[in-house]
Parts: structure tokens; sequence; C-alpha cells
């Protein structure tokens, strides 16, 4: 449902997530076209663009405009930007950061509305990111599991992913332990309804990830483990998905109630660098 757009240029890239935005410089952007922006976010649940020229103060100022800032607790910061964590990857690592697909912070009680990400350095070739559509994928449901999905709340955390950072083989420390710390910060976790109303756009979205959701309430584990690959599975279909390549200069906005995301680990011997601001959310209510 592409919207009314005056000053800024907004071309869907695929029939159900994301839209590429143009005529726009975002160290420079006035009201008019920040609204225009913001409603291109809801109506696509992922944004791009291209050939930005930031430093790291615009990045922050204009990750200010979504909202009040995130501060991820498990990312390194960009040296002196406490606001921005680094998403890096070095030429002798071998370990990417989000390589399974997955929504970020969904164990927080509040979760993220999103990230500002923001590409510095990119390999020659690899280092995609590939987006999924939620809320088109639960659409498409039928409508006995849809009756299903709409009592059922989950669990989220951030212990496996985070906190067993310490306890990784020597040979994944050395390669992670630079990138992801604080294993004693993973505490706390959520629980979600299975089928959230989304916040901004009204529809109803799958919020769940296989990557940080770990039960279904009143399910075994068996049971709740099949149905969260299940949903997974289907919304991973091509139909539901974009495959994004970034350029130095590139930015993507995505929305973890409206998406989910995962980056490919295919530029062994390449360096890539990326600054992620991610963007307080409200709380969720089932759809
Ligand atoms: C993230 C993430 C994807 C990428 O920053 O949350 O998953 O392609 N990054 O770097
Ligand atoms: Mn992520």
């Amino acid at each position: 449902m592409p919207g009314t757009y005056t000053s800024i240029v907004v071309d869907p890239v695929s029939p159900n997530v994301g839209a590429m935005i143009s005529g726009v410089d975002l160290a420079d952007i006035t009201d008019v076209q920040f609204a225009e922006i913001r409603q291109a976010f809801i109506n696509h649940g992922v944004v791009f663009f291209r050939d930005q020229v930031l430093t790291e103060e615009e990045h922050i100022r204009f990750a200010q405009r979504w909202g009040e800032i995130d501060v991820n607790r498990f990312f390194h910061p960009v040296d002196g930007y406490p606001q921005i964590a680094e998403v890096r990857k070095e030429p002798e690592q071998k370990a990417n950061i989000g390589s399974k697909w997955h929504t970020d912070h969904s164990y927080d009680q509040v979760p993220a509305m999103g990230s500002v990400l923001y590409a510095r350095i990119v390999p020659p070739t690899g280092g995609d990111t590939i987006f999924a559509s939620t809320c088109a994928a639960y659409e498409d449901l039928d409508d006995d599991l849809k009756a299903r999905l709409s009592t059922m709340t989950a669990q989220h955390t951030n212990r496996i992913v985070f906190g067993q950072l310490d306890d990784l083989d020597a040979e994944t420390k050395a390669d992670l332990g630079d990138r992801l710390s604080n294993a004693h910060l993973a505490v706390d976790d959520a629980f979600h309804p299975v089928v959230i109303r989304h916040p901004l756009s009204g529809r109803p979205s799958l919020f769940m990830n296989g990557e940080f959701t770990v039960s279904i309430d009143g399910m075994s584990d068996d049971e709740s483990a099949s149905l969260i690959e299940q949903l997974d599975d289907h919304i991973h279909q091509d139909q539901y998905t974009y495959r994004f390549s970034w350029e130095p200069g590139s930015m993507a906005i995505w929305d973890n109630r409206a998406t989910h995301h995962k980056a490919i680990n295919d530029y062994e011997g390449q360096r890539r660098l990326m600054h992620r601001i991610t963007v307080k959310g409200e709380p969720l209510t089932s759809a």
C-alpha cells in the first residue's frame, strides 16, 4: 500500500517487503521528508537508502528522529560513541553477527522498534542482508492456524545467544569475543504474544524467531520447537523476502515488529563494518 509522497521517491523493492528511498540527504532532512520516510517504513517494514555520507553525529541525530536510542548491551560500541553498536567482521574472523534469521531485541520486555544500520566498509562481493515480512507471512496462514496462534504467548531469551559468550570454545571466543561481550547482562526473559498487533501499522504480525524464542506457553518442548520451526520456515519463503546488497554509504532501517533479517556470511577474508543504532519501541499487545 504505497502512500502519497511529495518530496521523496519511494520504490517498493519486492511485493511484500522493503522500499528504496531516493531524493533525500539523511544528514539534512526536513520534518516533511522525515514524516514521509516514516510512512514508507510503516508501509514496507524496511527502507533502504544509497550514497549517504554521514558522520557519527549525523547518524545519531537522524536515528533520534525515530525515538530514543536503545543501547545494545552486548555489542562493542564505536569508539567515542556509546550509542552506536559496531557490527564488524575482520578478514581473519570467521563468524559474522546475525547469521541466523532473527529479529533484534525480542528478548526485551519492550522490544526495540528497529535499527538504523549504516554501511561504512563492505566487501567487494557478498555480505548481503535478507529481510522477510512477518506481517505478509501471517496474512497467508490458514484460518485454523491463525485462530490457534491468536491466544499463544512465547518466551524470548538472550541467555542462549549472549549469555553463553563466556562458555564458548577458545577459538569461537577469540573470534567473537572482541565484538560481543557482557554475558552477565543476559538475564530477564520476556513473554510476548505470538501474534502482535503492529504498533504503527495495526497489521497482525508473527512475533517469534528461532534465534531468541525458546518456547511457547502451554506446549511441550518438542511441540513448541516444531511450531517455531514451522512458522520460521513459512516466514522465510522467497515470496516474503528481499535480499539487499550493500554499498558503502547504504542505509537500512528495519522494523523488528514487522520483519526478520539475516546476514549472509559469504565474504571470507574480507572486511565488513556497519554502524548500528537501535531505537526503542513500545509495549506489544496481541492482535
Ligand atoms: C544487526 C544485524 C545484519 C548485517 O545489526 O542486528 O543483524 O547484515 N546485522 O550486518
Ligand atoms: Mn540483527
